[in-house]
């Protein structure tokens, strides 16, 4: 620690569920000075901050960001300088897709301490909350997380030739407004127009709505669902597991509804 500096606790808070939150990250948010937190963090989440502890909202909406990133960074380390103890609170991990490498590297610069308290990212929680496997022996052999987003909207210009992988289970984040190209990609660079895709949104939250569709078809499904929320895509022959392991559960005898 620096004398009369504070620390900047970088923390994930998962993807919406409070009891998905790290024991350290419920520990750190009780003891804060200050929680400075996005749009993604749950209110289930922020009811966890004692009503003591001081709340700064710097929410990003995509193609919309009222605090621009610089000056979330100036004000971290602000905070630090005048001694607060500082919980920086992002949705799922802060070191995926989070930009909580780029407040790194700025406290870093600054010489204001920081740690970084690992979040259950929003592939795993969704996942899980479905009981779908992102690998599983004979249907996928690695995972993949990829952003369907660049920034100022430029061209999705990644390797669709190796992301087109059927023994690979492929997870896209902040990808509803591209999921056509997506999918589209995924089609000419030989997956199956038959491949499964999850969609979940808002997921391990009260509000959770998913989808088990196929590449072909996830574009228009997806605007006909009408999701109001973060939206997720899990690419791949695991997302099919979902019934499987739905039916499974169910005690013998009782009917099992079509999925969603
Ligand atoms: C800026 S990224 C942040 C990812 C976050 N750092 C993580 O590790 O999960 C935001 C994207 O994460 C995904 N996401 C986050 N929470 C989600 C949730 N509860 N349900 C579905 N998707 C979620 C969505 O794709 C959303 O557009």
């Amino acid at each position: 620690m620096v004398d009369g500096v504070g620390c900047v606790y970088l923390v994930g808070a998962g993807p919406g569920d409070p009891e998905l939150l790290t024991l350290k990250a419920a520990r750190l948010l009780k003891s804060a000075d200050v929680v400075v937190f996005d749009r993604l963090v749950s209110r289930e989440i922020l009811a966890e901050v004692p009503a003591g502890v001081a709340r700064i909202s710097v929410g990003k909406q995509p193609a919309h960001h009222p605090v621009p990133q610089d000056e979330i960074n100036q004000l971290l380390v602000r905070l630090a300088q005048k001694n607060r103890q500082v919980v920086r609170l992002k949705g799922g991990d802060p070191f995926i897709f989070g930009r909580g490498s780029e407040e790194a590297m700025e406290l870093a610069r600054h010489g204001v301490p920081y740690e970084v308290v690992p979040g259950i990212t929003a592939a795993q929680g969704c996942a899980a909350s479905l009981k779908v496997p992102l690998t599983h022996r004979g249907k996928a052999s690695g995972v993949r997380y990829l952003t369907g987003h660049c920034r100022q909207d430029l061209d999705l210009d990644f390797d669709w030739q190796g992301l087109a992988d059927p023994d690979t289970t492929l997870v896209v984040y902040m990808g509803k407004a591209n999921i056509a190209e997506i999918a589209g990609h995924l089609m000419e660079n030989g997956l199956t127009s038959s491949m499964p895709v999850l969609v979940v949104c808002n997921g391990t939250t009260g509000r959770a709505q998913h989808m088990l569709t196929s590449l072909c078809c996830v574009a228009r499904d997806v605007a006909g669902a009408g999701f109001d929320g973060p939206v997720l895509f899990i690419i791949g022959n695991v997302a099919s597991l979902t019934q499987s392991m739905e039916i499974s559960d169910v005690p013998q005898g009782i009917a099992t509804s079509a999925l969603a």
